[in-house]
């Protein structure tokens, strides 16, 4: 007779197969009376021993059919993320970390592939697979067991070995993530069927492993590399190396290429090598990891916010291409700002396509001596929008036309001016200009503002289009009937937004201060301005110097505020935003929609792909955590895009700081990937 403990293990991994089976695949290899049996015995044994009892045990979850909604998983230890380095002297800075943290360079290092898709965590009693959890936002993910058990590559039971004994709980992390050929095939597949594509493996593979029907899931080709472990009850090796290994002896996959370096000079050369590999590798990433080898050593270096001292991701450089400029167009910003950018022809950058390039404005232009028909090389910093680096002068032959930034507005036709010092040129006509009225509706709806779900670009200007809204005041005074009849209004679809636009009511004064859209206020100014100032329409009284009297506020942001409380117009927009029901009064009230930034310290310098300044330190608020101007020992991050201040970033670097992109930034706050 086996060990109780030894049975009961049998039995559950037994039986959580006959349960996939039966409920996900709906079909049973056995009958009904024997799936009794054996589930009797279970029960049976777990009775006799209390001590083996186990909460995702199947006598405890049996017939929990997918229900649609993932339960969720407190991780008992927290998923961590990783701080990540776009030069090689950042990594140097790291190893430098490092042996200062641990005061010694005797330190051996493991170099993995970084794949781009998303992490997981696999919890095995006695060997078996009882769980099986996201990442979520690290402190909590959502259990996907169901759907984990579809993957052929993750072991439902360890395989015994003697190269390590199972332990009686262990729990192992890696990434499940979906091969680019394979991707490339998924898509074709959903197109033909009429449904949406996914935009890149990682996304493919995150909404793989979340369908509601593990039936979908177990038709998508996802795999998994085990990368780590998280709490194990029992003993475990000391070394990352020796946990790879153990790990495959298991039955797991764990990726070709990652390797054992005993010095650091021979990590940063793999890495080097690698990287050349990249493009040959199946599947997409995005870059090497960097980590300490010995446990002991990772545990003494411990943990930085969200990202461990032991480890870093030595992100690949930005990926060039050449392509040619069709054409430069300008568009009108909110404030009026002329922005130009440039079109070209399509080409694959860092494995996506692009056919925009950012071109900041006209004196770059003219600076990079660009012409419509050149030949260009484009570049993107950290995956993100591609720029151009400048026309190859050798590919011209004299077709080139040059560009010149138009004298007047594209949309209403007001004569260009551009003011003392600034860059950029400006559409004067605030009130009358079509454009500015929908990028200024636009920006007040925006989830950073006002937050009126289901109302974006699109709808913004086709109702000014057809004169139904002149400005975001005019939004809560359309009925249901306004949007009957029009394009892409259907009756739910009104419902919906008519229920969000009332919603908006209730947001604090400070997003309806934010919703003006006031040059420099964003949510932690407003914050500020809204302490001093109870109400709107007692900020807009106020003089340049008793706004700028207001620790945190410049002169700058003063003078922006009281420039725009001065147009006539704006000041009618606060009574009538009054008159709607939205609140213009009441203080500072911090909308905190998440926890996942607490505690930390930002500095944000550049512009960024997806959002503005503004934006980042408005979701920095919004998650609980702090922006403010300058780096010190108490930032946490400098969120950085491209032209940061290099004062900045300089200081970041010596005193240790990550210095973190848009997208990392918005894995923190997302805690999707990972
Ligand atoms: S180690 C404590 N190793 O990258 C370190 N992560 O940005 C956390 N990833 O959440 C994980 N390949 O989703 C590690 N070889 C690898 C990885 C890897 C991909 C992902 C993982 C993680 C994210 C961190």
């Amino acid at each position: 007779m086996a060990h109780p403990r030894a049975r009961i293990a049998e039995l559950r991994a037994a039986i959580m197969q006959y349960n996939f089976k039966y409920y996900v695949l709906n079909e049973s290899d056995i009958p009904d009376a024997i799936y009794d049996v054996l589930m009797a015995e279970l029960k049976s044994l777990e009775s006799a021993h209390p001590e083996f009892d186990d909460a995702h045990s199947p006598t405890k979850i049996i017939g929990a059919k997918p229900d649609g909604i993932f339960a969720k998983v407190k991780h008992p230890q927290p998923m961590l993320s990783l701080g990540n380095g776009m030069e090689e002297s950042e990594v140097d800075a790291f190893r430098d970390r490092v042996y200062r943290g641990l005061g010694t360079n005797a330190v051996s290092w493991v170099v993995e592939p970084k794949i781009d898709g998303l992490a997981i965590a696999l919890t095995y009693v006695d060997g078996v697979l009882v769980l099986g959890a996201t990442r979520g936002d690290g402190e909590i993910g959502e259990d996907v067991t169901q759907n984990v058990f579809t993957l052929a590559s993750i072991p439902k039971s360890l395989q015994q070995t003697d190269r390590w004994p199972i332990p009686a709980r262990l729990e192992v992390r890696g990434e499940v993530y979906m091969r680019t050929d394979e991707f490339e095939l998924l898509n074709q597949r959903l197109e033909a069927a009429g449904e949406k594509t996914a935009a890149n493996p990682r996304n493919a593979a995150s909404g793989s492993l979340r369908q509601k029907d593990p039936k979908i899931t177990m038709q998508r080709p996802l795999r998994f590399f085990a990368y780590s472990i998280g709490p194990v009850d029992g003993r475990w090796p000391d070394t990352q190396w020796e946990t790879l290994a153990v790990l495959r002896a298991y039955g797991f996959a764990i990726n070709d290429d990652v390797q054992h370096c005993n010095t650091y000079a021979e990590a940063i050369s793999y890495a080097h090598t690698w990287m050349q590999k990249r493009d040959d590798l199946p599947y997409e990433v995005d870059g090497i990891v960097f980590k300490v080898n010995s446990l002991a050593q990772q545990r003494e270096l411990g943990v930085a916010g969200r990202d461990p001292r032991w480890a870093l991701a030595y992100k690949f450089p930005a990926r060039e291409a050449t392509s040619i400029l069709r054409n430069i167009v300008v568009s009108v910003g909110r404030t009026g700002n002329i922005t130009p950018a440039a079109e070209i022809a399509s080409v694959q950058l860092s494995g996506v396509t692009v056919s925009n390039a950012s071109l900041h404005n006209a004196d770059l232009i003219e600076k990079l001596d660009l012409r419509i028909g050149d030949t260009v090389n484009l570049k993107r910093a950290g995956d993100v929008i591609p720029y151009i680096i400048g026309p190859v002068l050798s590919a011209r032959n004299g077709a080139e036309q040059p560009w010149h930034m138009p004298s007047h507005c594209p949309s209403c036709g007001t004569a260009l001016v551009r003011e003392g010092a600034e860059v950029a040129w400006r559409c004067p006509n605030v009130s009358g200009c079509i454009e500015q009225r929908k990028r200024r509706i636009e920006y007040a709806v925006s989830r950073e503002a006002l937050d009126i779900v289901g109302f974006g670009e699109k709808q913004a200007a086709l109702l000014v289009d057809i004169g139904l809204i002149t400005d975001v005041a005019d939004i809560f005074a359309l009925k249901a009937d306004d949007f009957a009849g029009l394009d892409g209004f259907g009756e739910r679809k009104i419902s919906k937004l008519m229920d969000s636009i009332s919603a908006a009511k209730q947001q604090p004064v400070s997003r309806v201060l934010i919703s003006l859209g006031i040059t420099l206020v964003g949510t932690t100014v407003s914050q500020l301005l809204l302490q001093r100032f109870d109400t709107l329409d007692a900020l807009a009284d106020a003089t340049v110097s008793e706004i700028a009297a207001i620790e945190g506020v410049g002169p700058g942001i003063a003078q922006s505020v009281t420039e725009y409380f001065a147009i006539p117009q704006n000041r009618l927009l606060i009574a009538k935003l009054t008159a709607a029901g939205l609140q213009t009064s009441g203080g500072a009230t911090r909308v905190v929609t998440s926890s996942a930034l607490v505690g930390m310290v930002f500095v944000v310098t550049g512009s960024f792909p997806t959002m503005s300044r503004e934006q980042a330190e408005a979701l920095i608020a919004e998650h609980g955590g702090k922006a403010t101007g300058s780096v010190s020992k108490k930032t946490t991050y400098v969120l950085a895009g491209s032209d940061p201040g290099a004062s900045k970033t300089t200081k970041a670097a010596e005193l240790g700081i990550p210095v973190i992109d848009e997208a990392t930034f918005r894995q923190l706050i997302a805690g999707d990937k990972e």
